[in-house]
């Protein structure tokens, strides 16, 4: 689909994506490359990360590829230092990168849970943490009119709860913490901004695949909002809107990009049913002499 933007809303902008190989990351990468962003992929796979940054510049997209696991600090400053060097500087972070299987909180070890905290959690905390330097206000290649941009890629697991997902909904749940910490303490002290996004089921994606094995059930149309799985075009438009001069004003907030899907519940009653119970108890209850309740007419 062609985007709504014009093409130069990120010109002249560094952005650094963590996970920007593969999925939802290469989306972004390649929206933002095409509205004028210079693209600094960072990834733990090499030949991912060298085939993404060779797709996109055969699309014409300044790309520069590092090799980098967000669990290590030591990465972290690495990948930032030599995207600065590559680049002259880095204007946007994305922490795109994240780890997630199914498993029941009685089969998950406290490993298990402590592997995808630290790659969700810690690693958005570090590279926000060994980006700061770059992102801030007057920082290494900013100017002093203003700071940087952080976009965290967080979900929705985490506003109720989730079948098989305890470590991500908890991981997330910090994502979104860290998030909004600091954009009161950044945003106060560096100008820069913190937002997050949190998709929903996004077709064509690993975490589709890992966490959705089967198609979901047509049953589901009766109480999913707009029934449909996301596209990757879908989250890279709303992290554009973010990290464009569109979204100059917001900060701290989480963009819940899921067509509705989070508020879904199932329906208990059909529509065509409601309209005869509602009546008819609103008549009992209207006929009944004052103070007994129509559950005793
Ligand atoms: N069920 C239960 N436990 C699991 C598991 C599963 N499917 N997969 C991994 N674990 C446990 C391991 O048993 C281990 O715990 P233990 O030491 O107590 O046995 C722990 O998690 C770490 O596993 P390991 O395979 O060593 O981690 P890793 O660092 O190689 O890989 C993962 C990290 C497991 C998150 C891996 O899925 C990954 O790399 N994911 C990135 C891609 C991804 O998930 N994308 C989707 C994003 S939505």
């Amino acid at each position: 689909m062609e985007s709504p933007f014009k093409a130069n809303i990120l010109k002249g902008k560094v952005a650094l994506i963590t996970g920007g190989g593969s999925g939802i990351g290469f989306e972004i990468s390649t929206q933002f490359g095409k509205h004028g962003a210079s693209v600094a992929i960072m990834g733990r796979r090499k030949q991912v990360v060298d085939s993404a940054v060779a797709n996109l510049q055969s699309l014409g997209i300044s790309a520069a590829g590092f090799e980098g696991d967000v669990r290590k600090q030591e990465d972290a400053k690495r990948v930032l230092e030599s995207a600065f060097k590559h680049f002259g500087k880095i204007d946007i972070l994305v922490n795109g990168a994240a780890g997630n299987f199914l498993v029941s909180p009685e089969d998950l070890s406290p490993n298990g849970f402590r592997t995808v905290l630290d790659i969700d959690a810690v690693g958005t905390f570090t590279m926000c943490h060994e980006a700061l330097p770059y992102l801030k206000k007057g920082g290494l290649g900013q100017s002093l009119s203003g700071g940087g941009i952080i976009l965290n890629i967080s979900a929705t697991l985490h506003y109720t709860a989730a079948w098989y997902q305890i470590n991500v909904a908890a991981a997330k749940a910090a994502v979104d913490a860290i998030g909004r910490n600091l954009a009161l303490e950044w945003g106060t002290d560096y100008d820069i901004r913190v937002n997050g996004i949190a998709p929903g089921p996004i077709s064509g994606t690993p975490g589709m695949s890992k966490l959705v094995p089967e198609e979901i059930n047509s049953k589901a149309k009766d109480f999913m909002p707009l029934y449909k799985l996301g596209e990757k075009w879908d989250i890279a438009m709303a992290a554009l809107y973010l990290a464009s001069d569109a979204g100059k004003y917001i900060n701290g907030t989480t963009l819940i990009v899921d067509g509705g899907l989070w508020l879904s519940r199932p329906r208990h009653l059909p529509k065509d049913e409601v309209k005869q119970v509602s009546r008819a108890v609103e008549k009992k209850s209207r006929n009944a002499p004052a103070g007994v309740p129509s559950s005793k007419l």
